[in-house]
């Protein structure tokens, strides 16, 4: 049996599904490993399951000369540096589509969240503060007939616009690719005006460099000041300190985050605000979604050891080269 190391634990069926199909080596304890822990682990594998709270850097790809696979249990792969992989001759795999829906329900719990302000309602209620109806308790923002701007249009971003018509909204979408979203009311507009029409703006694009503070200072100067900011894509597509600033300033009204630009740290001025939902990156947290995550991980894992064609591999010129 081939070496798999599996830098997490994942949901039981998945770890059932690698112990039927490899020699694992993981690692149970509830925390993120060392760098040196990773580098043992990559030095015995012959692939390895990591999550995007791994850095595969230069180095630990040069650390096994056998190692044929980095399966990352993510859709996002910023954390794996693809280059000095492919170089290596390294397939890097990643776990698209199976999370869409997940993800996008999580941009609208954080959508409701912040316009309803669910979570301080929650609050208030636990501390015994509820002494009866009032026409001015909690007042939040409308949802129902508002523009909804959606920033990529992935898959990730079309599953949260497709969700917007259940609400009777207008969508207006980026896209860098020639992609539409079609079948629902949406239209494609330039950044600048989406961030200048929409009341709610969701974020839905893979972090490069490209899309490093995609939001930032001069963008947010452009939003409507009852805009609330949706991130569940990478923490760093946002300047995390103009977004403290322009919350602050009243710049928008609101932002629920999923992801952080320095995560797991989060800009302790975004702890101390009340316009803010922050969630600990669980776009994809749910039990069937985290399983599929995994069967389609370690599928991919099992393809690029076989020499054949992951289901979703990022460099699929090292396959057969
Ligand atoms: C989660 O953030 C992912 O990229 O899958
Ligand atoms: C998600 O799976 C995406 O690629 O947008």
């Amino acid at each position: 049996m081939k070496k798999l190391f599996v830098t997490r634990e994942l949901p039981k069926e998945a770890m059932n599904y690698i112990k039927d199909n490899f020699e694992l080596r993981a690692n149970l304890d509830d925390r993120a490993l060392s760098k040196a822990e990773l580098l043992e682990g990559i030095k015995w594998a012959d692939a390895v399951l990591c999550t995007l709270a791994d850095k595969i850097d230069e180095e630990i790809l040069r650390a096994n000369p056998k190692l044929k696979c980095v399966s990352n249990y993510a859709v996002g792969y910023n954390n794996i540096d693809v280059i000095t992989a492919t170089e290596l001759g390294i397939a890097v795999c990643n776990t698209p589509g199976v999370l869409t829906e997940a993800t996008a329900d999580i941009a609208w719990s954080l959508l409701f969240a912040v316009a309803r302000q669910i979570v301080q309602s929650d609050s208030y209620v636990r501390a015994g503060k509820f002494k009866g109806w009032k026409p001015t308790l909690f007042c939040g923002h409308e949802i129902s007939g508002k523009t909804l701007g959606v920033i990529g249009a992935g898959r990730i971003g079309k599953a949260v616009a497709r969700r917007a018509s259940g609400f009777n909204m207008n969508v207006l979408y980026t896209n860098r690719s020639k992609t539409t979203i079609d079948g629902i009311n949406a239209t494609q507009v330039p950044l600048e005006e989406l961030l200048a029409k929409s009341d709610f703006i969701s974020l839905n694009i893979p972090y490069t460099k490209d899309t490093h503070y995609l939001i930032d200072k001069d963008q947010f100067k452009l939003m409507k000041r009852n805009a609330i900011l949706i991130n569940t894509a990478r923490g760093a597509c946002v300047n995390e300190l103009e977004l403290v600033k322009a919350l602050k300033n009243g710049e928008i009204a609101g932002a629920g985050l999923d992801v952080y630009e320095h995560e797991p740290e989060i800009c302790p001025e975004l702890m101390n605000l009340e316009n803010v939902v922050l969630l600990p990156h669980i776009g994809s947290a749910t039990t069937e979604t985290r399983n599929t995550m995994g069967f389609l991980a370690v599928d991919n894992a099992i393809a690029a050891l076989d020499g054949k064609m992951p289901k979703a591999i990022v460099n699929p010129e090292v396959i057969n080269n």
